[in-house]
């Protein structure tokens, strides 16, 4: 077989990026991270006045201004990965604070980002040859995936998880805030009525809990060469 489309969904903080960044690498194939295109639209929101004091989203104003959001992911070859820049800034730092993390999830229920953003993530894929991680991505946006996986641990794990990266990256913030808003975001992402995140029939469960990153790249190598 030639180059297969991965897609990689789960809850936050499963550790889908890492896994996923490391496969296409190996494969030499596209990494996308769908997640910091929904992230860069919240950024956009905040920074734009378009979230009030009480956390409200203003859904107009933002659909309008949709059309004039510029996402590029940007290589940085010192650091081996690609960062999120928003027209024309890089915000991969930002994207990444408890504050887009605490509205992320309102943005991305919203019809008209969602539609936007498939949309550039199915061209992004459309030669194949491609690992993305999302929400929807075996479900919604390619369904005909060769491979799917659905990555899970439980709240605490991730929370753990999670709390460690905002602390080495400087952030002050207690495990508990982090718990709550991994909850929460699990509950938005699950309950939402567009492309609720649900395990696609197809996709392979893969409880990462209690094991470590090497087995898991194992595991889920072993599975990309039975199927390329
Ligand atoms: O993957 P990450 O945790 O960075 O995603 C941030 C948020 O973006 C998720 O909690 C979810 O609300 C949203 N998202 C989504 N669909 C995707 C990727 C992310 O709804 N494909």
């Amino acid at each position: 077989m030639g180059k297969i489309t991965i897609a990689i969904d789960g809850h936050s903080s499963t550790g889908k990026s890492t896994i996923a960044k490391r496969l296409a690498k190996t494969l030499g194939y596209i990494y996308v991270d769908t997640g910091a295109m929904y992230r860069a639209v919240s950024l956009y929101a905040l920074n734009h006045g378009l979230i009030d004091a009480e956390g409200e989203i203003d859904v107009p104003a933002l659909v309008q201004k949709l059309p004039q959001l510029k996402l590029r992911f940007v290589p940085n070859a010192d650091l081996g990965i690609s960062e999120m820049h928003l027209n024309g800034e890089n915000v991969e730092r930002e994207i990444r604070s408890m504050k887009v993390s605490g509205y992320v999830s309102k943005v991305a229920a919203i019809k008209e980002v969602r539609e936007m953003l498939v949309g550039i993530q199915q061209e992004m894929g459309k030669d194949k040859g491609i690992v993305m991680d999302g929400r929807d991505i075996g479900t919604v946006v390619f369904p005909d995936a060769e491979l799917k996986l659905f990555m899970t641990a439980s709240p605490e794990t991730r929370a753990a998880r999670r709390y460690k990266e905002l602390l080495d990256k400087g952030e002050e913030v207690t495990y508990d805030e982090v718990l709550k808003n991994v909850q929460e975001r699990d509950r938005i992402d699950s309950t939402r009525t567009i492309s609720p995140l649900k395990k696609a029939k197809d996709a392979i469960e893969f409880d990462n809990g209690d094991m470590g990153l090497e087995e898991q790249f194992e595991r889920i190598y072993d599975f990309s060469q039975r199927v390329i």
